[in-house]
């Protein structure tokens, strides 16, 4: 998730472009950079780090210059460094890139067999160069940078929001989308591109939030839009009346809430470029492990992690054993790094963590190095200390996670453990071509399963009302979604404060049975699985105690109604990515409950997003 601000008019742009970037700063940044055109010649300033160090330089020696772009770097592609930074150059083109190019390799052998050399190991600097190689073909009509672009976007793979400037052409900035965000402010005289509508909205309300294929021409005195095919097209701007602290939360009330409804794009970005449906297999090339060491020396996986990574951690384990049949443990790291752990050099490590940074994960997964084995990191933050004591790391593509409970983070996780898994059977030979090409179909279809699920939230206003005076909830589950009662418990009592336990189902009669009334809610996960008889048996049980009972249920169960007060439905999907979609209704039903309840969502008390101390 990068910051992109773009700006041609009659203004020295570059306090601008700062400006509009530490706006974005939200949006999360290793490295930043800018670059304007003055008297027909480009100039650029890049600085590792955070969004001052760009800011010193720019103002040690500042740069005159009308026409600009700038960038903030979330790294995905090249570790965080000044010549991994944005903008971009290749001869007289500058651009500045928010995705990722699935087929950059391939293009940067074929321009690099035609002489381009390049400077960064980014994804980025191929569009660059295809822009710039365009720029001297022959072309079309229209603006010719438009028309190099096209030329350049027809070549890519992937996501992108993309800005250009060349200083052939210092009359325009061109702009355009695919699956990732990108608005074009209009004003009078002159004219903004940027990421989202925070980094300019102090200079214009008017903006035009592209589609996905769209591109743009931005002029001082106007903006040209094109659709998909490359034709003129008209696009209506709207007009934006958030204050700036909501319009970082796309107009939702809270980061928790924007995070939940964003995940369907971020499980998509994890999974891009790692899917080889063809051949219905996994492409992991960060996990860079011997020849054989998976098909003929692996024998155990270890899991370490903490809190929401931990449960994510718990799926990953019902994913290894049946699909890729590798014995897989689970343990809290901050039990593993005291117990004393059976891992060896035929052990794989993994080690779960959104931040990268939590104390109790790093020492367990040094203990797990301590003792031969070998550690992926399934990580969201680039070059942070897990990511950079593990052997691999197989980042998540959730973006910059504000809201201290973790709700993309846990379902990237999700998705990089489901293609770690199939990525596993299909080396050892337990996942045959044709079961990872329909294991890997159907996860592609996910991301808009959940789509239809965070767009209908308003049951749960009324959930809110009628079970956010409870005490205390019990949530249970059974075999895979066992994990999503345990993440689903956790969500509601840290930003609501109400206590809550997550149990196996099978557990209940062994004990928690006792504590059923009629002012003990009980969330049940019980969607259409091979363990759904006995999980509406437990629910039969609660009821007939004169318990309340929420379940989470399968689109179409009508047997559910019989024993649910409340039923929040799922579309049906496999066994192995139920539980991508049966947290979804626990992460809302513990959102609007807080809400209610007026607590500190994003901050609740007492927690930190990163625990950094033992
Ligand atoms: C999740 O909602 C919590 N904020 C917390 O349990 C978190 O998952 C845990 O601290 C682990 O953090 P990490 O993923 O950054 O290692």
């Amino acid at each position: 998730m990068c910051g992109i601000v773009g700006y041609i008019g009659p203004r020295d742009c570059g306090p601008l472009l700062l400006d509009g970037l530490r706006r974005l700063e939200y949006r999360g940044y290793d490295s930043a950079g800018i670059a304007l055109i003055d008297q027909g010649k480009i100039n650029v300033r890049r600085a590792e780090g955070k969004l001052r160090n760009l800011e010193a330089a720019f103002y040690r020696e500042p740069m005159p210059g009308k026409v600009g772009i700038g960038h903030t770097r979330w790294a995905t592609h090249g570790r965080p460094c000044e010549e991994n930074a944005h903008p971009h150059r290749a001869g007289s083109v500058v651009v500045v890139h928010n995705g990722i190019i699935e087929n950059h390799l391939a293009l940067k052998k074929e321009l690099q067999s035609r002489g381009r050399v390049f400077e960064s190991d980014t994804d980025t600097e191929i569009i660059a160069h295809l822009i710039d190689e365009a720029l001297a073909a022959p072309q079309g009509g229209g603006h010719p940078l438009h028309a190099a672009l096209r030329m350049a976007l027809a070549r890519l793979e992937g996501a992108y929001a993309i800005v250009a400037l060349s200083e052939e052409h210092p009359d325009v900035i061109v702009a355009a989308r695919a699956h990732s965000p990108l608005v074009v402010g209009l004003a009078d005289g002159e004219q903004f591109a940027a990421s989202d509508v925070p980094a300019v909205m102090e200079h214009t309300r008017n903006f035009v939030f592209l589609d996905d294929g769209d591109t743009a021409v931005l002029y001082a005195d106007r903006v040209d839009f094109f659709d998909g095919e490359g034709a003129a097209a008209v696009r209506e701007p709207k007009r934006i009346n958030w204050d700036p602290v909501s319009a970082e939360k796309q107009g939702y009330k809270h980061f928790m809430l924007k995070e939940i409804h964003e995940q369907p794009a971020r499980i998509a970005d994890t999974l891009r470029g790692r899917i080889d449906l063809e051949n219905g297999n996994v492409e992991l090339g960060e996990v860079d492990l011997p020849e054989g060491f998976i098909r003929d020396q692996l024998k155990h996986v270890q899991v370490v992690a903490c809190g929401t990574s931990y449960h994510s951690g718990l799926v990953g384990r019902y994913l290894m054993e049946s699909l890729a049949r590798v014995h897989t443990s689970v343990d809290l790291a901050s039990e593993f790094r005291y117990a004393s752990p059976v891992v060896d050099e035929n052990t794989l490590c993994i080690a779960i963590s959104q931040s990268g940074e939590t104390a109790d994960t790093l020492a367990a997964l040094r203990e797990a190095r301590r003792n031969g084995a070998r550690v992926v990191a399934i990580c969201n933050v680039m070059e942070s200390t897990i990511a950079r004591e593990s052997d691999f790391v197989i980042y998540t593509h959730a973006g910059p996670e504000i809201g201290v409970a973790s709700t993309k983070a846990f379902t990237t996780q999700l998705t990089a453990l489901f293609l770690l898994a199939v990525w596993v059977g299909r080396q050892r030979g337990t996942i045959d071509g044709a079961r990872g090409q329909a294991l890997l179909t159907e996860a592609r279809h996910i991301p808009s399963v959940i789509e239809g699920l965070v767009s209908n939230d308003e049951i749960y206003l009324q959930i809110a009302k009628d079970f956010s005076h409870a005490r205390s909830f019990l949530f249970l589950g059974r075999g895979i979604n066992y994990p999503i009662a345990l993440e689903g418990a956790l969500k509601l009592k840290e930003i609501s404060y109400i206590h809550a336990e997550g149990y196996a189902s099978g557990e209940m009669k062994h004990g928690p049975i006792a504590l059923i009334d009629d002012d003990f809610p009980i969330v049940v996960v019980a969607p259409r699985s091979k363990t759904y008889e006995k999980t509406f048996s437990n629910l039969e049980e609660v009821k007939a105690r004169g318990g309340r009972v929420i379940a989470v249920a399968t689109e179409g169960d009508t047997d559910i109604e019989r024993h649910a007060d409340v039923v929040l439905r799922v579309p049906h999907v496999s066994e192995e990515l139920q539980p991508l979609v049966t947290v979804i209704p626990l992460q809302l039903l513990s959102y609007y409950i807080a809400d209610f309840k007026g607590t500190d969502v994003d901050q609740p008390r007492n927690l930190a997003k990163s625990v950094t101390v033992e």
